[in-house]
């Protein structure tokens, strides 16, 4: 057997050192500080694929507005709660170019990242109406967005889609919504962690599911347009990004700067609430927040009391992003495809070594090539997967993290660069010498 890159000592005594007793329950948190660790411990560096951290260059276009709005001496102003009239406009036409919906600038709301534009949204939502105290989670998913829900202390249910696509989803959403208790239908797509994406007829049986019961859709749309098998830049005209909005009026969309313009770091995002939803009034709403009318809780009530809006400069850069994008002067999508062509290659790489593609399909189409894959070898639990794979200076994170049924592990691309795939495929093939 060749030795690995790393040993077990190591790897238990950081795990112990960090009070990780089941390195598969981890979040992805925990598992970043204990390679961290385990790194400075040996000198020994890990091929990360454990947490989505963009690797490529934040657009020239954004970071000189955010250099231009401190130099003008925003620093010094509170922005105003539901955001520069600049991004909003922008982010209305974004939704208008690459989506084909309407949206008005009003109901377009900068929030701090996708992450606060979702606690908003599960917390407005979970407030709207006494007999719907439950969200429905179509996983898998992002796991803290759970974790939101367990710091709020609102509930939430789940399913597995894996076994749920098509036509039958139909049947599982009703299953769930017709016991009258869910207030909102949640997923991202294309989906972190799998990367399937839902088709337009998925969408349409989401959006119809929706409106029998008064639900609202929640789209997380953190990986805007990079199901790269679709043709790519064209502002205005299709193929757009799918999206329920285009089939139902109770939806509320996330855009994240984060992934599709490599933004994470200024935490930046737009919550656009449909027309509808923003002015419909929820008597619960003004019992439980003093404001009547969905988007002024969100704004006013909510979004005021968790961070009193977002950073002026990073709304200025991502308005210029999306200014950009909707001229037709910025192509973020042909920066992004960067990611595909990473993962085309990752795949290849553990399918010789032996292990295979868990999601591989969308109903009868192979799956794209994005930010993530995931990854079983034989019948092994993703814990047991994970931990092997750490000897052997490889990290992730377990698919039991992200509410799916299947065994197995995320992979995310991103911080694995054209230089790192060589390593990756020496690790592999120790790997599959000892297997
Ligand atoms: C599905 C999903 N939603 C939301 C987020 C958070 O986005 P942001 O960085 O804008 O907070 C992520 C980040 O990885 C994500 O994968």
């Amino acid at each position: 057997m060749a030795n690995t890159p790393i040993c077990d000592t190591v790897i238990q005594e950081q795990c112990r050192k960090l009070g990780i007793n089941n390195i598969g329950k981890s979040t992805i948190r925990e598992i970043v500080g204990l390679v961290n660790c385990i790194e400075k411990e040996t000198g020994v560096k890990f091929v990360r694929m454990e947490m989505g951290v963009p690797s490529l260059k934040p657009p020239k276009v954004g970071t000189d507005a955010e250099i231009k709005a401190l130099n003008d001496g925003v620093a010094a102003i509170y922005p105003m709660v539901d955001g520069v009239p600049e991004l909003k406009k922008e982010a209305s036409r974004f939704v208008k170019n690459f989506i084909g919906v309407d949206i008005s600038p009003e109901c377009c709301i900068p929030t701090v990242g996708s992450m606060q534009g979702g606690y908003a949204t599960f917390l407005t939502c979970s407030n709207l109406d006494p007999q719907k105290d439950t969200a429905l989670f179509i996983d898998p998913g992002f796991p803290v967005q759970k974790q939101q829900f367990n710091v709020m202390g609102h509930k939430y249910e789940s399913f597995d889609v894996y076994d749920y696509r098509g036509e039958k989803l139909r049947e599982k959403l009703e299953s769930y919504l017709s016991k009258g208790n869910i207030n909102s239908i949640i997923y991202s797509n294309p989906n972190n962690p799998s990367w399937i994406c839902f088709t337009d007829d998925e969408l349409k049986i989401i959006a119809e599911v929706a409106d029998k019961y008064d639900a609202i859709v929640i789209e997380d749309l953190a990986y805007f347009r990079m199901d790269f098998r679709d043709d790519t830049y064209h502002p205005g005209f299709p193929p757009y990004q799918a999206s329920v909005a285009n089939y139902t009026d109770n939806y509320i969309l996330m855009i994240s700067g984060s992934k599709a313009f490599s933004y994470a770091g200024q935490r930046v995002a737009v919550v656009a609430i449909s027309d509808k939803v923003f002015h419909r009034n929820y008597p619960n709403l003004q019992k439980r927040f003093g404001r009547e009318q969905f988007g002024a809780t969100f704004v006013m009530r909510i979004i005021y009391a968790l961070s009193s809006g977002v950073c002026h400069s990073a709304q200025y850069g991502l308005a210029a992003m999306l200014k950009a994008a909707n001229d037709g002067t910025f192509n973020f999508i042909k920066d992004i495809e960067e990611y595909g062509k990473r993962a085309e290659k990752m795949k290849k790489l553990f399918v010789d070594a032996g292990f295979s593609i868990v999601y591989d399909k969308d109903i009868d189409k192979d799956l794209a090539d994005g930010f993530y894959f995931t990854i079983t070898y034989k019948d092994w639990t993703g814990d047991k997967l994970l931990e092997e794979l750490l000897h052997y200076g490889i990290s992730a994170i377990t698919l039991d993290n992200t509410g799916s049924k299947k065994y197995g592990l995320r992979a995310c691309v991103s911080q694995i660069t054209p230089d790192k795939m060589e390593l990756l495929e020496k690790r592999l093939e120790i790997y599959k010498q000892n297997h």
